[in-house]
């Protein structure tokens, strides 16, 4: 069965790319039922492009922020999704709308969480020297940035990288990363119950780190995968 799927985007909308290619790869079993923004983004012009419902809830055109997001919420439970993926959605939502959607709503963060939650991730690994920076797939709690870390892609920082070039090295690691793990949380019964990840049951004692746990069809792999009972 397919997945029925909203994004929810604000800007150029290469990961919401991503997991359109996958689908139509074949691989991810889903379907994006509406690609919706806070704002004219380009991204939302790529999927009416493809013929997809749109739906702009522009945060300018309500008196307030608890108004906005009940629109927002109408618009997102109109299409009963199973699942809200959040890429590139630079909003951040009040604890009423998180927990509306608790458990079904996930995050791309341009980080390894725990660090840097928030902006300007790149050039805070690079100020922090760091030696790896990377990318996150959370789940969506009232905390900005500060849900379970379902998984991680890391890669090494370079002599002479600035947040832009890193950004750029980074991107392409992002679009492997929030496809697979859509396909691992459409394929495997997955429950948030009490900010612990319960794949089948079994709890996710760390991210699952793509190429050592999880391969780019959202197949788990390596030590981290207990079979389970
Ligand atoms: C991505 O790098 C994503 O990780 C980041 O925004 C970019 C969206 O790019 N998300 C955040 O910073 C969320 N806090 P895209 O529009 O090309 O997918």
């Amino acid at each position: 069965m397919s997945a029925r799927l909203v994004v929810l985007l604000s800007g150029r909308g290469t990961n919401f790319t991503a997991l359109q290619q996958a689908i139509e790869g074949g691989w991810l079993k889903a379907d994006i039922r509406a690609a919706i923004s806070d704002r004219d983004a380009a991204g939302l012009a790529l999927a009416e492009d493809l013929g997809m419902d749109t739906v702009r809830v522009d945060r300018r055109r309500h008196p307030d922020r608890s108004s906005f997001e009940s629109s927002l919420a109408t618009a997102v439970a109109g299409y009963a999704p199973d699942w809200i993926v959040l890429a590139g959605f630079m909003r951040v939502l009040s604890p009423g709308f998180v927990e509306q959607f608790s458990g079904r709503m996930i995050n791309i963060h341009p980080s390894l969480l725990p660090k840097y939650r928030g902006l300007e991730t790149h050039a805070r690994a690079l100020a922090a020297g760091d030696s790896e920076h990377g990318a996150s797939v959370h789940f969506v709690t009232p905390e900005l940035d500060g849900g379970p870390v379902i998984s991680q892609v890391r890669l090494p920082v370079l002599a002479g990288d600035d947040p832009e070039r890193l950004a750029d090295r980074l991107l392409p690691l992002e679009h492997r990363l929030l496809p697979a793990t859509m396909a691992l949380l459409t394929t495997t019964p997955v429950e948030l119950r009490h900010e612990q990840i319960l794949f089948d049951n079994q709890p996710l004692v760390e991210p699952l780190l793509l190429g050592r746990d999880l391969d780019d069809h959202g197949r788990r792999t390596g030590r981290n995968h207990v079979q389970p009972g």
